[in-house]
């Protein structure tokens, strides 16, 4: 049996932790007000969806075992529910405590069509708030972060602390009772808020599973991110990128552990880089130009390489990389030096331990995709049904030589850059696929490469037959069902 992944699971989360920074808020659970208010029958084949709302039948027939109907990618009434019911509730992550170091900082961010920003008070607690002045709605923030005492409202001055709270209102007279310090009128808190190791994740959603058990041993790829850190911390550094494309927020998600595109996809610069004289040196280019040679590596080395589908949707690649510099058995000076500050704080045998985990890419669904070879995190925003926007991150390993931070900006600029030779391609067939999806003539998605033959592994996980499976797009969509299927 498949492991169970309902989402609306009674458990609550884990509460506090001992001098955990994060706040629950006492508010109700969040009520889903989108219901189905016309009964509707079910989707057959080749339906043109022209039903003003769909139930939760309607929803389960439109992925089956080895397809998914491009409603699914195409149709904004699905688009509406997944706000609702799936990036409503699930745990979302939105980026890491480095980014509020202090009190005052604050990042904004959205979490399904909330704007919220999410800041450090003055007692050290994490609070994520909903970006809407509780006068008339105004956003009370449009920076993309920075450090304040307070958040005043554009319009006519409320001024709210960083918990929320409301602290200033002129005219407060005015009101009755007087508007100044009541509590009905803070800002509204996110329900949830919880993190893992410096990440910091929330949820709309009042009650269902913990962070951990939602993580499940998608954990142990935060763990192998983190624990490399000479000491014991990685802090998001050197800026971010940020880019949108044309089509499904999905399409990102499923393309970062497909084994079979980048051969495809990636052709131009693989022959790029294959016309270049051999690499010199430790600049931007050789990274570039190695990560863009590995993209052409043989079908035997990308039919070898792990894949694994976890519950909720969650997925994790094993390495592809036979190149020396770019693996973390690299034989270089600055390596040893890396591997050496390690062995000062874990030891020699421990260091080899964090050090022989060889993951590529983790996705935790629906939000994010990141890895620890070169420190990176994307997080994957759906703006509207054909538009989504990609927030790319870098991480510096506290205590490991500058040099590794500087690899690390080399292959964000030949990977996640906007001006990347490799994420253009990506981009390019994103938009394509979402054009494609809206012709009529042909209603379903073929996502059968590698079915039958996945296997169960650890930790509830499961093996694709090969690493060039499909399964963990036939997982996505199996947790995507769940969610969606669930009526409040
Ligand atoms: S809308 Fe914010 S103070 Fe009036
Ligand atoms: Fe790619």
């Amino acid at each position: 049996m498949r492991p169970i992944m309902r989402c609306s699971a009674a458990s609550r989360s884990r509460g506090l932790m001992e001098r955990s920074p994060y706040t629950m808020s006492t508010l109700e659970p969040r009520r889903h007000a989108l219901r189905c208010r016309v009964p509707c029958g079910t989707i057959p084949p080749g339906c043109r969806f022209e039903m003003p709302t769909l139930s939760a039948d309607d929803i389960a027939r439109l992925v089956e075992p080895d397809r998914v109907h491009r409603a699914v990618y195409t149709y904004p009434q699905v688009f509406d529910l997944e706000m609702e019911r799936l990036f409503g509730r699930a745990w979302l992550l939105l980026g890491h405590e480095s980014q509020v170091r202090n009190p005052g900082d604050f990042f904004t961010t959205r979490m399904a069509r909330e704007p919220v920003i999410v800041a450090r008070h003055t007692d050290g607690s994490i609070h994520v708030l909903v970006n809407r002045c509780a006068h008339r709605g105004t956003t009370v923030c449009e920076s993309a972060s920075g450090t304040a005492r307070q958040f005043v409202c554009p319009y006519h001055g409320w001024t709210y602390a960083t918990d929320g709270a409301l602290a200033v209102v002129p005219f407060a007279d005015g009101y009755d009772p007087p508007a100044a310090g009541r509590s009905d009128l803070a800002l509204a808190r996110v329900p949830r808020v919880d993190g893992y190791r410096g990440f910091i994740f929330a949820s709309l959603a009042g009650d269902g599973p913990s962070l951990l058990e939602f993580l499940g041993h998608l954990r142990t790829s935060f763990d192998d991110l983190v624990d490399r850190a000479p000491d014991g911390q990685v802090e998001v550094a050197g800026g971010v990128f940020k880019h949108t494309y044309r089509g499904n927020w999905k399409l990102v998600l499923e393309n970062h552990n497909d084994a079979v595109h980048p051969a495809f996809v990636h052709a131009s610069s693989i022959w790029a880089a294959r016309e270049q004289p051999k690499a010199d040196g430790d600049g931007y280019a050789e990274i570039a130009v190695r990560q863009m040679l590995q993209n052409g590596a043989p079908a035997e080395l990308w039919e070898g390489t792990g894949l694994w589908a976890a519950p909720y949707g969650h997925s994790f690649m094993g390495d592809y990389h036979t190149d020396d510099r770019l693996v973390t058995a690299l034989d270089h000076p600055v390596f040893r030096e890396y591997r050496a500050a390690l062995e000062r704080r874990v030891g020699r045998e421990t260091a080899t331990r964090i050090l022989g985990v060889s993951r590529w890419n983790s996705i935790v669904y629906p939000s994010c995709s990141f890895m620890s070879q070169f420190r990176q995190l994307r997080i994957v925003q759906p703006l509207a049904v054909d538009r989504t926007l990609v927030s790319a991150y870098s991480f510096r390993l506290a205590g490991a030589p500058e040099q590794m931070f500087r690899d690390t900006v080399a292959f964000a600029n030949v990977v996640n850059g906007t001006g990347s030779p490799v994420l253009t391609d990506d981009l390019e067939v994103y938009e394509r696929a979402q054009h494609g999806l809206t012709s009529a003539r042909s209603d379903w998605v073929f996502l059968g490469r590698g079915r039958g033959g996945d296997q169960p592994d650890e930790q509830r996980t499961w093996r694709g037959k090969s690493g060039t499976s499909e399964i963990h797009i036939r997982n996505q969509l199996e947790a995507w069902v769940q969610y969606m299927t669930d009526e409040p």
